[in-house]
């Protein structure tokens, strides 16, 4: 069977972890890697916000670029991972969807409505797959809250409380221009995951904020009306304390809980007594969503957990919140 052949821009924090979950498939094989940045080819290890990892792939088995146009005119490649900074998302994956390559693009998809547009309009003239790594769809703690939100597991759900925040992380994402600040990195993941639950139009959004460093906005609260269930969520940059994402879903009969962290769902029963725990024994969401796409790549299925046309919309509710913030 002939290999995908996958080609990554970008090769810091994300980059790295992507080529660790791509070197564990037999039906692929990483051939290149552009950076403008050379040392980052020879660092052995990535960090993100709440984790670090080793460099699995050996960087001497593949050939790698400063420049991007070059990849692009010297290789063959199959399939393009993406994970460069936000502000430049959309023109990197334009280009490689132009030459008729399937995109996989980090999040936030575009630093711009406009942006994450030309990405859908560059996909659907090529014919080619675009897919973007809102990871906490394919994050099976959260798959499982949703699962029981549209099975009734724990009978009617009240409201969901979300948050996801840590201190401010540094280099490019502290330019609010190139990053959108810590609303449209960080809380966009939460945002995303709304819109993916509970759709693209919330009856009601009240939002506030502040604007930190960045010069965007880096601390907010928005609290959403969906029917009769309410949706809060918080974002942060701002704090001293570690990274720490979690959510709760106040239902009829339970109250599921999860935290980064902890590992597990942890329910707690209508008694309060009776507890339950839910430890979900799978390969991480990173590994998950890239399976995915490729799999979608090789025609195995259709992308109809996270197609463009929906994390589109999740960058038009965050910039709404954003705007409602701003207004005040
Ligand atoms: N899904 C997640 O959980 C998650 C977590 C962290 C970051 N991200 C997203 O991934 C993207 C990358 O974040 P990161 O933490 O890896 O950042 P990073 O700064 O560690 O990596 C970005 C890399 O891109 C390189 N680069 C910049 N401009 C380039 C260009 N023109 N051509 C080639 N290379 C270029 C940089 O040298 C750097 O190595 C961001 O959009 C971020 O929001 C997602």
């Amino acid at each position: 069977m002939e290999k995908l052949k996958v080609g990554i821009v970008g090769y810091g924090g994300l980059g790295h972890i992507h080529a660790g979950s791509l070197v564990g498939y037999d039906d692929v094989k990483v051939t290149c890697i552009c950076d403008i940045d050379p040392e980052k080819f020879v660092q052995t290890e990535s960090e993100i916000n709440f984790k670090v990892d080793k460099a699995w792939l050996d960087i001497n088995t593949v050939n790698t670029y400063e420049k991007f146009e070059e990849m692009l005119e010297k290789e063959e490649i199959d399939v393009l991972v993406s994970a460069l900074p936000t502000d430049i998302h959309a023109d990197y994956a334009v280009m490689a969807l132009n030459k008729g390559i399937n995109v996989f693009s980090e999040k936030p998809m575009s630093i711009s409505v406009e942006g994450c547009q030309k990405m859908i309009d560059a996909k659907n003239k090529s014919g080619k797959e675009l897919m973007i790594g809102q990871c906490v769809r394919f994050w099976h703690e959260y798959e499982y809250i949703k699962s029981c939100i549209e099975n009734g597991r724990y009978g009617k759900l009240y409201s969901v409380i979300m948050q996801r925040t840590g201190c401010y992380p540094g280099g490019w994402f502290l330019e609010g221009e190139r990053s959108g600040g810590a609303l449209l990195d960080l809380h966009v993941h939460d945002m995303d995951w709304v819109n993916y639950t509970f759709g693209p139009k919330p009856d009601s959004m009240i939002a506030s904020g502040l604007v930190g460093k960045t010069g965007e906005v880096d601390d907010c609260n928005v609290l959403m009306k969906y029917g009769d269930v309410l949706v809060s969520i918080r974002g942060s940059w701002i704090e001293h304390s570690p990274f720490c994402c979690y959510i709760k879903a106040n239902f009829e009969k339970a109250t599921a809980e999860y935290r980064g962290d902890w590992g597990e769902v942890r329910v707690t029963c209508s008694d309060g007594v009776t507890k339950e725990t839910i430890k979900i024994d799978k390969p991480n969401a990173y590994i998950t969503e890239l399976r995915y796409f490729l799999d979608t790549v090789k025609g195995l299925h259709k992308n109809e957990i996270c197609p463009p046309e929906s994390t589109i919309e999740s960058i038009r509710l965050a910039l709404l919140e954003r705007e409602i913030i701003k207004s005040k």
